[in-house]
């Protein structure tokens, strides 16, 4: 296959899923989309009139391996009648699959004509002010997975080839996430988020190693598909659980169902934070001032 077919395959690959997505929500599909974390499914129980589609029936999916995601993309509306197209489970680097493919929803919601996109993820805190249990906003990130979602041949229809990074967490979106979360009272702190492979967690010399490069979370997903949404010109928030002290931080070793357990304790917070955000975004909250309409110095082309 030449480069360039290989690329339009993906361009093909991400109209075809979503067009089985148009097949349930018709020609306009939610302006939002959120992708839930590790522990965080529960997070679309907050949404009403929900109308469910597993991931097995969209073209091109790859399959969901870890315990605690599941599998399907879910339409949603808050009290207000704000929709958004919630993820519910996600793909990892670590599961095998390769980062174009972890990256492929964010495909389907470029060709969705999705605007904003909500990352939530499980971290571990290196800072030392976080504890399990508070939520970040990501102020920025490090990629330390080694590799790049964009890799590969260009393609006009996907965006640039050099896509600037410089705000990848959008301002506007921190800046409106922090007034929802001071509403609801909140503690919502700017964190920057290292992103290793993964699966292992990382040792504690790893650990203070990411400190001194200013990393202030660490995880295993996200920042891909924050790229791939930059590069398709969405605008990204990125919301972080701090579900455990990084390794060699506290005394205690990290698990798996302990990572899960703080962020389904923590789901009604963060719930109530994304139901805000989505009725933010949809011009139908108090205090969506400069919230609806064009923003043109953000979006590339
Ligand atoms: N390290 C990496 N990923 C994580 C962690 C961690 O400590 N906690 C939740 N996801």
């Amino acid at each position: 296959m030449s480069a360039s077919s290989h690329h339009s395959d993906l361009v093909k690959k991400a109209d075809e899923a979503a067009e089985a997505l148009r097949g349930v929500v018709g020609d306009h599909p939610p302006q939002v989309a959120v992708v839930l974390g590790s522990g965080l499914n529960g997070l679309v129980e907050r949404f009403t009139d929900r109308m469910v589609v597993p991931y097995s029936q969209i073209p091109h999916f790859p399959t969901v391996t870890v315990d605690g995601h599941a599998g399907n993309a879910v339409i949603g509306s808050v009290d207000g009648g704000a929709s958004a197209l919630i993820l519910q489970g996600r793909f990892h680097y670590y599961e095998g699959h390769d980062l174009r493919a972890i990256t492929f929803p964010m495909r389907m919601l470029q060709r969705l004509g999705v605007q904003t996109v909500i990352l939530t993820a499980a971290t571990g805190g290196i800072r030392a002010d976080l504890r399990p249990g508070n939520l970040v906003c990501l102020s920025d990130h490090i990629n330390l997975i080694g590799s790049n979602p964009l890799r590969g041949p260009a393609d006009p229809r996907l965006g640039a080839r050099f896509p600037d990074m410089s705000e990848v967490y959008s301002k506007r979106l921190r800046t409106a996430a922090k007034e929802e979360a001071k509403r609801l009272g909140v503690h919502l702190v700017s964190a920057v988020y290292a992103c290793l492979a993964g699966p292992s967690y990382e040792t504690p010399a790893e650990i203070r190693m990411l400190r001194t490069l200013g990393a202030d979370v660490v995880g295993m997903s996200t920042v891909p598909e924050a790229i791939v949404a930059r590069q398709a010109g969405m605008e990204v928030l990125g919301l972080a659980l701090v579900t455990n002290a990084a390794a060699g931080v506290a005394a205690s070793p990290i698990r798996h169902e302990d990572v899960l357990e703080a962020g389904r304790k923590a789901t009604p917070m963060l719930g109530k934070l994304i139901r805000r955000m989505v009725l933010r975004l949809a011009g139908v909250a108090p205090g969506n001032v400069g919230f609806s309409g064009e923003f043109p110095t953000y979006r590339q082309d």
